[in-house]
């Protein structure tokens, strides 16, 4: 809200309250009247609602986030780009958008949730409409599984009754009772309506470290053979990320038809982060903090970093996670 406009509702309400206290009941009531169109008129203003005012795909910004903000993560980042652009772009879609996010700790799976919610929704992940959900924190316990299941169903459809472009958020998801999988699956689904709602609009974002040991095995064969990282390509970890995650039998996705009925639109894996990667998180947290970028700092900070495989110490075994205190400890 721009200055002026706020200038123009005082105005608006204090002219308001001069007449109510100078006029007879029933200017007394015309007043209060227009004290109320007022403040709905004001409350709207702020409060988030469910249209484009609020809720607007940002192309270009997510493409630039991508490129300037997420290091080391080329399939991510161009799998990302192009399946939620395409699903936002599509007015009708067929199903909702299904993401799927696996990998090593600290490689950016809820980083880059962050981002596509900044993107979509103009409060970000404050938004009204984005929600997350931890299964260590939300479903806690086994014996409590029913209730989670209704509780969770009946909390998707309302979310959805109310406004179509929602977002949910699965965090832990191998750690997700098998149970509680199940019951999402029916939002997921090639359904006009359930129950009167559509949820074909709506974007489930699932994120795990199944399959993270997959991705790095993979990430590892390519830089012993001297191989440049960006040219992985998707097809050189799919095939051993769905297996690895569907045979895993710790898993809650191995128990459920969650990948065989192809309710999952894109397995997106994050490659384990090198030193490098370590230094540009370094580097972009002192920008975050407006701290001009050492690049001594950074190397100190990384360098400080633990990694693996033991013979090798290729990648970071925490990610980019810890960078923030480390940074504490240096500056
Ligand atoms: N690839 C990356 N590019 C830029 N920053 C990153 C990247 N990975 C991690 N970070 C930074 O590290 C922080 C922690 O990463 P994030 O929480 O996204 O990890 P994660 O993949 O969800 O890990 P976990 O599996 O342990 O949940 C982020 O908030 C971000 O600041
Ligand atoms: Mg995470």
């Amino acid at each position: 809200m721009k200055v002026a406009d706020i200038f123009l509702c005082l105005n608006v309400l204090l002219t308001a309250g001069a007449l109510v206290n100078a006029f007879d009941p029933i200017t007394t009531s015309v007043g209060v009247g227009l004290f109320a169109a007022v403040g709905r008129t004001i409350y709207k203003y702020f409060h988030e609602s469910c249209d484009t005012k609020w809720i607007a795909f940002n192309a270009t910004g997510l493409k630039t986030d991508l490129d300037e903000k997420l290091f080391g993560q080329h399939l991510a980042s161009r799998i990302i780009l192009r399946a939620v652009s395409g699903f936002m772009s599509n007015e009708n879609p067929k199903k909702p958008l299904v993401l799927s996010l696996h990998g090593w700790t600290g490689t950016g799976k809820n980083f880059v949730s962050k981002l596509i919610a900044e993107n979509v929704y103009k409060e970000g992940m404050h938004s009204s409409f984005v929600h997350v959900f931890t299964s260590t924190l939300h479903f806690p316990h086994p014996s409590l599984i029913a209730t989670y299941k209704s509780e969770l169903q009946q909390w998707i459809k309302g979310n959805v009754s109310s406004c179509e472009r929602s977002m949910f958020i699965f965090d832990e998801m191998d750690k997700m009772h098998p149970g509680l999988i199940d019951c999402i699956k029916p939002y997921l689904d090639y359904y006009d309506k359930l129950d009167g709602v559509s949820y074909r609009k709506s974007i489930f974002i699932f994120l795990s470290n199944a399959g993270g040991e997959s991705i790095v095995q993979t990430t590892l064969d390519f830089w012993k053979a001297g191989r440049i990282r960006e040219e992985m390509e998707l097809k050189d970890v799919e095939t051993s990320l769905s297996l690895s995650v569907f045979n895993n039998n710790k898993s809650g996705f191995f128990h459920t038809s969650l990948i065989d009925k192809n309710l999952v639109d894109f397995f997106v894996p994050f490659l384990p982060l090198e030193y490098l990667h370590i230094v540009q998180c370094a580097l972009a947290e002192m920008k975050a903090r407006n701290l001009p970028p050492d690049m001594d700092v950074a190397d100190q900070v990384a360098k400080d970093l633990v990694y693996f495989p033991k013979s090798e110490r290729v990648f970071s075994v925490k990610g980019c996670k810890t960078i923030e205190s480390k940074l504490d400890y240096y500056t």
